[in-house]
């Protein structure tokens, strides 16, 4: 009988998927079957101001992420994802490039690879992107999969209601199976980066003045403080006690008083920053109105209850401590025909992330991938063909 060396075994052992999570602001990053990423990064690039750099040094210097102020002068900040759409296809390259040799450290052509994507992304992006993995980077099998839909993974659930809210991005969107229906998502404009404003806004107010990059991360920092009011009106009027005390990096001190229930109220009532956009609550309701269409869910084999009555919280800007809370009063008190139920866990910030780790380790979902043939065969229609 042939011996074969361990190195063979090794060798033919198929390699383990990649999940991949490009936020606005971060990206995370890691490997199937891993209960969380592997590495968190800044998604924001230094694009170099000199050209003449040699091209390690330049992916060095791209990838200057949260240091990007200590670069000031070398460097121009690149943004390649806004709202949660890769706009910049020429730095996303070079990003993706990074990201798989310096933090992880693997051959993406040996790697399936799954990619999250915003709720209804655009058809031309879904293409753009297949042909990237396909033909410049090579990989076996590929998957770009809702965000939404693999947070809901993330709870164990294939039908129900998502809430996400991240630096950019807020909608709400519905999901039955693998059904799809464009009456099934809504958009607000009021996300992570309008608080961040109203906060920076708020100090101002107090004559700290934050203005650089690296003042606005603080801002950014500090609404992990912040906390959504039960009973915003008994808050608000309550005699000033300060609820915390932040230091700042340079030893300077602030009291925090209601500004810790202002920032995240205006998630509640946009109106408090002059927004005319849906706060969480009116967004669920406009999503529960769209579907009054007819047969919505007789087409989905499932009642309008069985949808909503649970609500999934993911992405950072759920993370205020009684966010789920706060909404699930707003829901039910507010004449909403059954109790809903409004559901969150303390990693939700990594749910998408989560959902395609799950995804990307069980056999069930093996044949959701796109592989190199069928890509090869169908081009790109084969993304309206799967999952
Ligand atoms: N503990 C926290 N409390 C409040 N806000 C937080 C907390 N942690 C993160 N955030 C905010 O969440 C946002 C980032 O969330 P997330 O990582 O889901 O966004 P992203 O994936 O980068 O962007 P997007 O999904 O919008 O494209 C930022 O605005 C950040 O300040
Ligand atoms: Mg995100």
């Amino acid at each position: 009988m042939q011996k074969t060396n361990e190195n063979e075994i090794f060798q033919n052992e198929p390699k383990k998927v990649i999940v991949m999570d490009n936020g606005t602001t971060k990206t995370k990053i890691g490997f199937a079957g891993d209960d969380s990423p592997t590495a968190e990064f800044s998604t924001i690039l230094g694009r170099p101001v000199r050209t003449d750099y040699p091209y390690t040094t330049r992916l060095d210097l791209y990838r200057c992420g949260d240091a990007f102020e200590s670069c000031r002068g070398l460097l121009t900040k690149v943004l390649p994802v806004q709202k949660g759409i890769i706009t910049d296809w020429e730095h996303m390259e070079i990003f993706w490039e990074a990201s798989f040799k310096y933090d992880l450290r693997i051959q993406i052509e040996e790697h399936p690879l799954i990619l999250t994507e915003k709720p209804w992304n655009r058809k031309k992006n879904k293409e753009i992107t297949l042909e990237y993995f396909f033909e410049f980077f090579h990989v076996p099998k590929f998957l770009l999969v809702d965000s939404g839909r693999l947070s809901l993974l993330s709870f164990g659930q294939r039908s129900g209601t998502v809430i996400e809210i991240g630096e950019q991005n807020f909608h709400v969107s519905i999901y039955n199976n693998t059904s799809y229906s464009p009456f099934a998502f809504v958009e607000s404009e009021i996300s992570g980066r309008e608080a961040t404003e109203h906060f920076l806004k708020l100090l101002s107010n107090r004559s700290f003045f934050l203005t650089s990059f690296a003042e606005r991360q603080i801002a950014a920092d500090m609404k992990n403080f912040c906390s959504v009011s039960l009973d915003f009106a008994k808050d608000f009027s309550n005699e000033k006690k300060a609820k915390i005390i932040y230091e700042f990096p340079d030893g300077q001190e602030i009291d925090l008083y209601e500004e810790v229930f202002l920032v995240p109220e205006i998630f509640f009532q946009p109106s408090l920053i002059g927004l005319d956009s849906l706060s969480v609550q009116d967004a669920f309701f406009e999503l529960e109105k769209k579907t009054e269409k007819e047969n919505f869910f007789t087409n989905w084999g499932k009642s309008k209850k069985e949808i909503f009555k649970k609500v999934y919280l993911t992405g950072g800007s759920t993370m205020f401590p009684n966010f789920a809370e706060r909404l699930q009063k707003e829901i039910n008190n507010f004449g909403n025909e059954f109790e809903t139920e409004v559901i969150s866990t303390p990693e939700r910030k990594y749910s998408p992330w989560i959902g395609g780790s799950i995804l990307g380790s069980l056999k069930e979902y093996e044949d959701l991938f796109i592989n190199k043939k069928e890509y090869e065969e169908f081009g790109d229609s084969i993304i309206y063909q799967k999952f």
